[in-house]
């Protein structure tokens, strides 16, 4: 049956029903009605004959002539049927023509009084209305007053069939309001009911309240609220509850995800196949923080890691469909290398990503430059990427990671080829405000790429307002800050803080040797004797990380405390990093010069206030320095989280040294208990080394292990598995409400 009949029958079949109980009813009434009308009329005759009567029987002899006469002007103009006139006797002294003979006389014996009687005889119902007629006070006879009912009959077919039609006219009408307040009801039934099942509308938007119908408003906002207050208790109580490592990812990926693909998309790659001179073909892990935290995610979630294929052998080690895996001891993901001309990687990389967004994006004084093709290059590698991950998906809805500031424009892109996958962009470096974004001449281009994403994550909330203030700002898109969405070209995007943190324990601390082992083999290599103490400074060699700053406060440090002169040295290892860019290679030249004029000023024969290490260095290495040193100092004049600084404390099981961090970095804002510095400000830096420096071990160890504590359970596994977690709800509620939707669309049909 049609759904719009399961309404209109019933309500047809009771109507029907009420009209047959109430058309007699009605019909009875009517007839009463007349009847009393009749009454009325009746008595008022009588009234108006009384007079003349008792005249005209008061004379001596009546003539039965002016009797009738006067009925005749009586009957002129109503619409009686006959009159007659009874004695006192009982006997019909007087009738008009007609006069029904079926209608009698009072009796002798009844007491004179007005009534009312309805003879019903064949050819139809008659009204008989009997006055007593009185004169001087005496009863002298009864007035019959009768009129014709049978009008009353052919009233009531009429009435009949008007409560008829009126009864039909009505559930006419009935029939199609319930019509379609039903549809318009089921129709916000269905909204309210997606939107609460998809929690981006109804639960995350006012949107979804908007679309949902008025009276379920009231209610989807006590769900609205419940749901969100469940999720958030149940995310939290999972998330403290669960220890987060390798096999926690791979459980969220077995039973929330059921196995779903994944694929990772960043401009670096975890292993660069390198051709040495001596020809040998040697594995090496950049210095990226992008890798540092990615790399045993996606060993815990196997799948597929696309990226710009950079190292000089990478050709040589691929197959024919550009795969390698790895980790190349125990391959258990592979990546798919992407091939860039020097032109594209010139233009791409060095030009729009790292002398336009990486500058504009960090507030270090560096002047963003902007150039036309650099631009065109971006769109078109940002789409060769697109159509590789377009190429990989083994199936339609995918979840795409997809990394950093390379690669603004490329949610957009695969939504476009993808729909249904779910992408998950992960923002590294910070967002700047309005104004400072402002300038960029793609802004609208690059804002809109990056809301192709389900979800967009940054490190800190910071971040997160910043970006709704710069998209409320130049776009015209819904931003939602309770609900932390931003709802735009019919794409909602969940704008999230996702703080990145470094693998536990990590890697490359299992093969260290202990503490005072790895000093002694870092002085030894490095030069320094064993009563100088190490303070150290680990970084891709970039303007951001306030390097030149970080030496001057250590030759602030000499001038203010010379006691440290010939007892303090201060390692910077710094990895080579986008030099073929101007900008870098000065930074180099300046790093250089610094270094050599404070270590002219305060150096002397085997001992060295600056040692530099301007190389690339392995992991375990830099965890060998970590474990050398006294303090670590980040310096970071603006970071997006900064993991050097996790990595530090992670290193220390020893519960020893102190980590200076710039209050410019994420990580300032979770490691309370390093010595905050600005890292501007010398005089501030340089007493915090010297407090450093002569901090109480056991003041060093407490604030040691609350940062080991913290760095612990906020791992790299919390980060991923957080997003995962959020992507998994994000495509419950998808399947779910596409059911739903089904359900509808097959309701409706029915
Ligand atoms: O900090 C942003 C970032 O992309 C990091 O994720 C990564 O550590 C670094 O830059 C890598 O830079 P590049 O790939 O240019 O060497």
């Amino acid at each position: 049956m049609p759904f719009s009949l399961r309404f209109v029958v019933p309500l047809a079949l009771a109507l029907a029903a009420i009209a047959y109980a109430v058309v007699p009813l009605v019909d009875r009434l009517t007839f009463q009605w007349f009847v009393r009308d009749l009454d009325a009329r009746g008595a008022l005759i009588a009234q108006t004959a009384q007079e003349p009567l008792a005249e005209l029987m008061s004379e001596p002899r009546v003539a039965k002539t002016r009797v009738l006469r006067y009925f005749d002007r009586i009957m002129q103009g109503e619409r009686i049927y006959g009159l007659g006139f009874c004695d006192r006797a009982g006997k019909l002294v007087y009738a008009t023509n007609h006069f029904p003979q079926a209608v009698r006389c009072p009796g002798a014996n009844e007491r004179p009084q007005a009534r009312s009687l309805v003879l019903q005889l064949s050819d139809g119902p008659l009204h008989i209305w009997t006055n007593p007629i009185a004169a001087e006070g005496t009863a002298i006879g009864d007035l019959l007053i009768v009129h014709d009912m049978s009008f009353v009959e052919r009233r009531s077919a009429d009435t009949k069939k008007y409560v008829l039609i009126l009864f039909a006219g009505i559930a006419l009408v009935v029939a199609l309001i319930t019509m379609l307040i039903a549809e318009i009801s089921w129709r916000g039934w269905v909204a309210g009911v997606k939107a609460l099942l998809s929690g981006e509308t109804l639960l995350r938007s006012p949107l979804g309240l908007k679309a949902t119908s008025p009276e379920l408003r009231p209610i989807a906002r006590d769900l609205q609220a419940l749901v969100r207050d469940l999720e958030a208790e149940r995310h939290a109580r999972d998330e403290s509850q669960t220890v987060w490592g390798p096999e926690a990812l791979r459980r969220i990926l077995r039973q929330d995800l059921k196995g779903d693909e994944i694929m990772i998309v960043s401009n670096r790659e975890p292993y660069l196949h390198v051709r040495r001179k001596d020809n040998v073909i040697e594995i090496q892990r950049p210095a990226s923080g992008l890798v540092t935290a990615l790399e045993p995610v996606m060993r815990a979630c196997s799948g597929t890691w696309i990226a710009h294929g950079a190292g000089s052998a990478d050709r040589d080690t691929v197959d024919e469909n550009d795969h390698v895996m790895v980790p190349p001891e125990r391959p258990s993901y592979r990546i798919r290398r992407v091939w860039l001309s020097e032109e594209e990687e010139k233009g791409y990389y060095f030009g729009f990503a790292n002398e336009g967004l990486w500058p504009l994006c960090h507030i270090a004084h560096t002047r963003p430059t902007f150039r036309a093709p650099d631009w065109e290059h971006y769109k078109n590698v940002n789409q060769r990427f697109a159509d590789v991950v377009v190429d990989e998906a083994r199936t339609e809805d995918p979840i795409v990671l997809v990394q950093d500031y390379h690669f603004a424009l490329l949610p957009r892109m695969i939504r476009e080829r993808l729909p249904r996958a779910t992408i998950i962009t992960f923002w590294h470096i910070p967002w700047p405000n309005p104004e400072a974004f402002g300038i960029l001449p793609w802004r609208e281009e690059i804002l809109d790429g990056m809301l192709g994403s389900s979800i967009l994550g940054f490190h800190t909330q910071f971040h997160c307002n910043n970006f709704f203030d710069t998209v409320d700002r130049y776009l015209e898109a819904r931003v939602d800050r309770e609900t932390f969405s931003i709802s735009f070209g019919g794409n909602l995007t969940e704008v999230r803080r996702y703080p990145i943190s470094i693998e536990w324990p990590p890697a490359a601390l299992q093969v260290q040797l202990p503490v005072a082992d790895c000093r002694r083999q870092v002085r030894e290599r490095l030069g320094i004797a064993p009563d100088v103490r190490i303070g150290v400074g680990v970084d891709r060699l970039d303007y951001t990380k306030g390097i030149l700053e970080r030496l001057a406060a250590v030759e602030r440090l000499l001038e203010l405390e010379p006691r440290w002169v010939g007892k303090f040295s201060f390692v910077q290892a710094a990895a080579p990093s986008r030099a073929s860019i101007e900008e870098y290679q000065n930074l180099d030249a300046k790093v250089r010069a610094l270094a050599e004029r404070i270590n002219k000023r305060f150096g002397r024969p085997g001992y060295l206030p600056i040692v530099l290490a301007i190389e690339h260095h392995d992991a375990a290495r830099v965890y060998e320095i970590y474990r050398a040193a006294d303090l670590c100092y980040v310096s970071s004049l603006h970071d997006g989280m900064n993991l050097v600084a996790k990595e530090f404390v992670a290193s220390r099981d020893d519960e020893q040294g102190v980590l200076m961090l710039s209050q410019f970095t994420g990580a300032a804002r979770e490691l309370a208990e390093a010595l905050i510095v600005n890292p501007y400000d010398l005089e501030q830096t340089a007493a915090a080394m010297h407090l450093a420096l002569t901090m109480p071990p056991e003041e060093q160890r407490a604030r040691m292990r609350s940062m080991r504590h913290l760095v612990q359970e906020f791992n790299v596994y919390r980060w991923a598995g957080r997003m995962l977690v959020d992507a998994a709800r994000m495509r419950h509620r998808k399947r779910v409400l596409a059911r739903v939707a089904g359900g509808a669309r097959r309701a409706a049909a029915q």
